[in-house]
């Protein structure tokens, strides 16, 4: 009986080792060690002993047993951290890695240039303000004093809506609107969107501007010439030559368009200037007596000055963008060069 318990330890140990899972280490421990097991049967035979053998016999069933629990319980403990470390094993994350970075938007070129040139006003005190892009006649022409036949209301350069109704070509009728609003003092700038039927590689039928108005007891030629000075030292460095040459707009009286040197060629000549030295960025001037009829300002006591630029030319002169259809073309490649 001995020796057919100690067969029993061996082949359990023997078994034990070669175990791969945890249903095959449970079938097991049923096997040998459950009610209805191997030790159990043998065990049976206990009755069948002498007195004098069975207490030898029962230490050796107790040693076996006890032999047997500590295998199983060890074996168990291998088999849960084999599992474990595999389990880590699988999941291994190289964190040295380098991550998947995601593409990330950038602003417009035309939205930066619209932010620069809002700060250095901002600078001057000037606020921001703003109109509808689908305006009336009144407000885009009537009121900034275009008689009924002027060109500029062509259906060459307007998109109508309707009649009476167009979109804006210009900002300028924000100046309308903001002087129907409020009495001077103002100092305001209106960025935004215009429309004009024109198409090449420096006409958009829509691009951007932004109008400049100050309106005070005494505001000068001078002023108007100080300000813009002081402006396009800011946005295009501060050696950059000025000019200004007499030019006409219906709405202001005298008006002057202004031009900046050539920021290619620095004022010896090049093809972006087509050698004249010079680039025109706004058209200016100081607002007609007729204009402050229309808003009910009082031209005696008041006088006031008005700018007006196209920012898309402001972004291609500061960038270098040779055609103005790419800032609309909204191609990724292009647009996060800024
Ligand atoms: N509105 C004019 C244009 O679009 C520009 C301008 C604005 C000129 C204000 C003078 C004063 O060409």
């Amino acid at each position: 009986m001995r020796d057919q318990l100690l067969n029993l330890q061996n082949q359990a140990l023997a078994d034990l080792a070669g175990i791969t899972g945890e249903d095959e280490l449970q079938s097991l421990r049923v096997r040998f060690l459950g009610k209805k097991g191997e030790l159990t049967s043998i065990m049976k035979g206990i009755g069948a002993l002498t007195a004098e053998e069975r207490p030898l016999i029962g230490q050796v069933v107790n040693s076996v047993r006890d032999c047997l629990e500590a295998a199983f319980e060890s074996a168990s403990t291998l088999l849960r951290d084999t599992i474990k470390s595999q389990k880590l094993n699988n999941e291994k994350v190289d964190v040295t890695l380098p991550g998947r970075s995601l593409p990330s938007g950038t602003k417009h070129p035309v939205s930066l240039v619209i932010e620069e040139i809002s700060d250095i006003f901002a600078g001057l005190g000037f606020i921001v303000a703003e109109g509808p892009e689908i305006e009336l006649d009144y407000y885009n022409f009537e009121a900034l004093n275009f008689p009924k036949d002027h060109p500029a209301r062509d259906m060459q350069d307007t998109f109508f809506v309707q009649n009476n109704l167009l979109l804006r070509t210009h900002t300028s009728p924000v100046q309308i609107r903001t002087m129907l609003k409020q009495k001077p003092p103002v100092r305001i700038i209106a960025p935004g969107t215009v429309y004009r039927c024109d198409y090449d590689a420096t006409h958009s039928p829509m691009f951007h501007q932004i109008e400049g108005l100050m309106v005070d007891k005494g505001v000068t030629f001078g002023d108007l010439k100080g300000i813009l000075t002081i402006f396009t030292n800011q946005m295009f460095g501060s050696d950059i030559g000025v000019r200004l040459r007499p030019s006409f707009f219906p709405f202001t009286e005298p008006s002057a368009e202004v031009d900046i040197a050539c920021v290619i060629c620095r004022g010896k000549g090049c093809r972006v200037c087509k050698n004249t030295g010079w680039l025109e960025i706004l058209g200016a001037g100081m607002v007609d007596p007729e204009v402050f009829r229309h808003v009910d300002y009082d031209s005696e006591n008041y006088s006031g000055f008005a700018f007006g630029m196209g920012i898309e030319r402001v972004a291609m002169l500061k960038y270098g963008i040779s055609d103005m259809r790419l800032l609309f073309e909204n191609d990724v490649r292009f647009l996060s060069q800024f």
